[in-house]
């Protein structure tokens, strides 16, 4: 007999929670996913709070209609400040952010509690992970640095060799100053510059990425089974071409068809 897989939903302001998604799929090979990236405003990271409120609940409206099992928000700055807005909006609708899950993977994996989180602008202002952190490990010390040039690196696929691994150094000095022992990859593009950070933190620092968290955090609900399919289904706010063109590496394999949809304002 045909079995109700779990329908997961996924959304961020544009390819690179696809990273995310990757790891979804690895640890639920039977759901069936959903995935909303807003090419069409993009990036999220630069914007005010409320902005990005905005946005995050348009997305979570439109995802919302295709009766969910769980609803991931895997971007980042959408984490950091709009999660209890979409949490709000759909009462009874499981839904998870990046931020605690990355946060308590990071609290656990210090020894020292010197923690260091890498984000964009509105992740780092937000202070969430900072909090998140804090509010497990009172003794930690957490210092948080702004890398808006990664995004752009794993866009372009500049994910190896001299030029990522000067821009890394840059950003990454002034936490190893600190003595920290683990960073936090606090973006949805930075798992793709995961080698290149190891490598300039060097073996004494765990890099932490949120997403293997985020799917264990999954699996520890117990999610309501929504759909006969286990298949992918992706939409971009902005031209599909582009999206698969820089999707594909973000996910690690073949993007599907993508429909182009518009986000309609939420009152
Ligand atoms: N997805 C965003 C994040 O994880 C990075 C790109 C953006 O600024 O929108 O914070």
């Amino acid at each position: 007999m045909d079995q109700d897989n779990p329908r997961i939903a996924i959304f961020d302001s544009g390819v690179g929670g696809l990273t995310v998604l990757r790891e979804l799929r690895a640890t639920f090979p039977d759901a069936d996913f959903l995935y909303l990236g807003d090419t069409a405003r993009v990036p999220y990271g630069t914007k005010s709070t409320q902005t990005v409120c905005r946005y995050a609940v348009e997305a979570a409206t439109f995802l919302q209609q295709f009766d969910l099992s769980a609803m991931v928000v895997a971007c980042n700055s959408a984490s950091a400040v709009a999660l209890d807005d979409v949490v709000t909006r759909f009462p009874g609708l499981p839904v998870f952010g990046v931020i605690a899950p990355g946060a308590a993977a990071a609290a656990a994996a210090s020894q020292t509690g010197k923690i260091g989180v890498l984000g964009t602008e509105g992740t780092v202002r937000s202070n969430a992970y900072k909090q998140a952190i804090n509010a497990i490990r009172r003794d930690a010390v957490v210092w948080q640095q702004a890398c808006p040039l990664f995004v752009s690196l794993a866009e372009e696929g500049w994910v190896t060799g001299d030029v990522p691994i000067l821009v890394a150094r840059r950003y990454l000095e002034p936490l190893l100053e600190q003595g920290i022992d683990v960073v936090v990859l606090g973006c949805t593009h930075y798992p793709l510059l995961r080698q290149v950070i190891q490598d300039v933190v060097g073996p004494d620092v765990t890099v932490v990425d949120s997403a293997g968290p985020l799917a264990l955090a999954l699996t520890e609900n117990r999610l309501q089974g929504r759909s006969r399919e286990h298949g992918l289904k992706v939409f971009t706010t902005d031209d599909p071409a582009r999206f698969v063109a820089v999707g594909e590496s973000f996910l690690g394999s073949s993007l599907g068809s993508v429909s182009q949809i518009s986000l309609e304002p939420v009152s």
